[in-house]
């Protein structure tokens, strides 16, 4: 959602924050700013509306502000529209105290209603600058009272970062429900919505927890929980690098992402594979428990739904169990079926979507077992999950996933292959096939990536189509959706995903001269239908990009405008590699339209709002 960054140490604060920032703004980009307390200048506000680099010209990188202590914020506009005055750093009516916030305060109205009953005015449309006047209201001269007072005050989710040019040598956090994570480097200290902002600078971090405090000084950093008692931080040492966080020689991240691909699957799956078995030691499990299940939710929002999509069609084959998957936004308002005999898997690359989090809260509430596959390590969503399964895809900065959910579908195969296993529905034998295809799966993605120019001049073919079609049977059918949603978020054009079958029950309708229908058919079982769909929007004049396997490459040539190729595969495995020049596809059309693709409009990456 937004992103929060603060820095309390012996060199100038202001281009560390920038820097930061800079590696925040995935999380929301329409406005950002500055508070920087220096012994000359005091507490220096600087905010401005558009992307970081408008502030950072502001400031001159940061030069301009004078001073060792700071924190900043870039944004993704929820209560008031992107501008200067909403932007934070939000500061209280004396000039003391300065606020940065993710989150919402969900009480903010009667607050601020209460506040100017006292008179105190107000300069912005947020839900945060309640915090900063309240602080003022509270303040007498302690400034962690004031906060504790605050925060009893307060309902919502929040990561808070707080300066007061009353106490210049420290600066105040706290969390609940919004990720903060401290950083101890040597001299200085930090605190961040996401390691990626600080790993430049130390790779020893904490991660906060639900109703802690925190405030950290030049020497340390003393957590305290919600009754103000001391907390001993476990620390944790990241285990990857600045470069990971770059974009190393690419234009953009998501292409670098999208051809990290092969290495993040063969981190996601190698450890996981021994003997030609799946192991998957240590995440708690029983095969009593897996037994005695009557249904399984795949629960999840955006691409990792899609995952989940892809998953009811492999998981319903390997188990023959019921597989349920639904929106995390729908289920926890649906009532729904769960009791102790479920299991609800949550999928989430960032560990923090605020939907798959309160859909996990009920699943553990209606007294289901929650697994959670997320990337993010130390995430709210890990961390509240019963069993957690790591995808291990290393940061994912690009708005548009592609690794992250190239590595779920992997890691979510893995559970599934290792379940049917538990439960008796799989042979020693078949089981080593899968996992030798799986460990193959890495090299023919990498096959794929070797041919990205007869994707992009597919591209150059279609990127000035207003509006696309997606087609295809059970799995191509999952892998349309995802290829939908990735051109759509990206590239602004109308897209649509259907299950080819359904395609003659209305949204035939819109095919007309010229429409372009993806049309997936890489599922053999079905081929002959995928086909005679093709045959059928052709015949309304649509041109068809057709997608499929090897073997069956000939004759679709017969029909389709254009082909795209991809290796043969065990039929469980066509969706880890149909997705890999969707991707690319969407990658391309953007680039050729000339949208900014890291970071499309009106979206961010991790959504902590309802
Ligand atoms: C946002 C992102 C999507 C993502 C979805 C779920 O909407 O823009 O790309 O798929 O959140 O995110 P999660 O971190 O839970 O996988």
């Amino acid at each position: 959602m937004c992103g929060i960054v603060g820095f309390i140490g012996g060199e100038q604060a202001a281009p560390v924050l920038l820097d930061g920032l800079r590696r925040l703004e995935y999380r929301g980009y329409d406005s950002a700013g500055l508070a920087v307390f220096g012994e000359q200048q005091g507490l220096q506000l600087v905010k401005a509306k558009g992307r970081l680099a408008v502030l950072s010209d502001l400031v001159d990188g940061g030069a301009k502000l004078e001073g060792t202590v700071g924190v900043g914020h870039t944004r993704w506009a929820t209560h008031g529209e992107p501008s200067d005055a909403n932007s934070h750093p939000h500061l209280s009516n004396s000039g003391r105290i300065a606020v940065v916030h993710n989150g919402i305060i969900e009480n903010y109205m009667e607050i601020k209603e209460y506040l100017q009953s006292q008179g105190v005015v107000f300069h912005s449309d947020t839900d945060t600058e309640v915090v900063a006047q309240l602080l003022d209201y509270y303040y007498q001269g302690d400034l962690v009272e004031a906060t504790f007072k605050v925060l009893h005050r307060i309902e919502g989710s929040y990561a808070l970062g707080i300066l007061c040019s009353d106490h210049p040598g420290q600066l105040i956090a706290a969390r609940k429900d919004s990720p903060l994570v401290l950083g101890y480097g040597e001299g200085c200290n930090f605190l961040a919505s996401d390691v990626t902002a600080l790993i430049k600078y130390t790779k020893t971090v904490s991660y906060m927890e639900d109703g802690e405090l925190a405030i950290l000084t030049r020497d340390g950093i003393q957590v305290y929980d919600a009754l103000l008692q001391p907390v001993e931080k476990e620390r944790s040492t990241v285990d990857w690098d600045i470069a990971d966080a770059e974009k190393g020689g690419y234009e953009h991240f998501m292409f670098k992402e999208i051809m990290e691909q092969p290495e993040a699957v063969r981190k996601a799956i190698a450890p996981h594979i021994q003997n030609g078995q799946v192991v998957l030691d240590g995440l708690g499990l029983d095969a009593d428990f897996l037994q005695s299940l009557s249904r399984l939710y795949i629960v999840a929002c955006g691409s990792s739904y899609h995952v989940g999509v892809v998953g009811k069609y492999q998981l319903e084959q390997l188990l023959r169990k019921p597989v349920e998957v639904v929106l995390a936004s729908e289920f926890r308002y649906s009532n729904p079926l769960v009791d102790e005999n479920s299991l609800v898997i949550v999928i989430s690359q960032s560990g923090e979507t605020l939907d798959t989090m309160a859909a996990l809260r009920e699943a553990r509430r209606l007294g289901a077992k929650t697994l959670a596959i997320v990337n993010v390590v130390g995430s709210s969503i890990a961390k509240e999950a019963d069993y957690v399964l790591y995808t291990w895809a290393g940061p994912e900065i690009a708005v548009a996933t592609t690794k992250a959910y190239s590595t779920q579908l992997a890691v979510l195969m893995l559970f599934g292959i290792w379940t049917a296993r538990l439960l008796g529905r799989l042979t020693p034998e078949r089981e080593a096939e899968l996992l030798g295809e799986m460990l193959r799966i890495p090299d023919k993605i990498a096959e794929i990536l070797r041919h990205t120019e007869e994707i992009q001049y597919y591209a150059s073919l279609y990127f000035n189509h207003e509006s696309i079609f997606f087609m295809g049977r059970n799995l191509d059918y999952a892998m349309g959706l995802e290829g939908s949603l990735k051109l759509k978020e990206i590239s602004y054009i109308h897209s649509e995903a259907y299950a080819a079958g359904e395609l003659k029950h209305g949204t035939i309708s819109l095919i007309e001269d010229g429409t372009l229908v993806v049309a997936l058919a890489s599922y053999a079982p079905l081929f002959d239908k995928d086909v005679s769909n093709v045959v059928e929007v052709k015949s309304r004049g649509a041109r068809v990009l057709g997608l499929t396997t090897r073997s069956r490459a000939e004759e679709m040539a017969k029909h389709a405008d254009s082909l795209i190729v991809i290796p043969d595969t065990d039929l469980m495995f066509l969706p880890s590699l149909a997705i890999v020049p969707l991707q690319l596809f969407a990658y391309y059309v953007a680039l050729m339209r000339g949208c900014d693709i890291d970071k499309p409009r009106n979206l961010a990456k991790s959504v902590t709002v309802e």
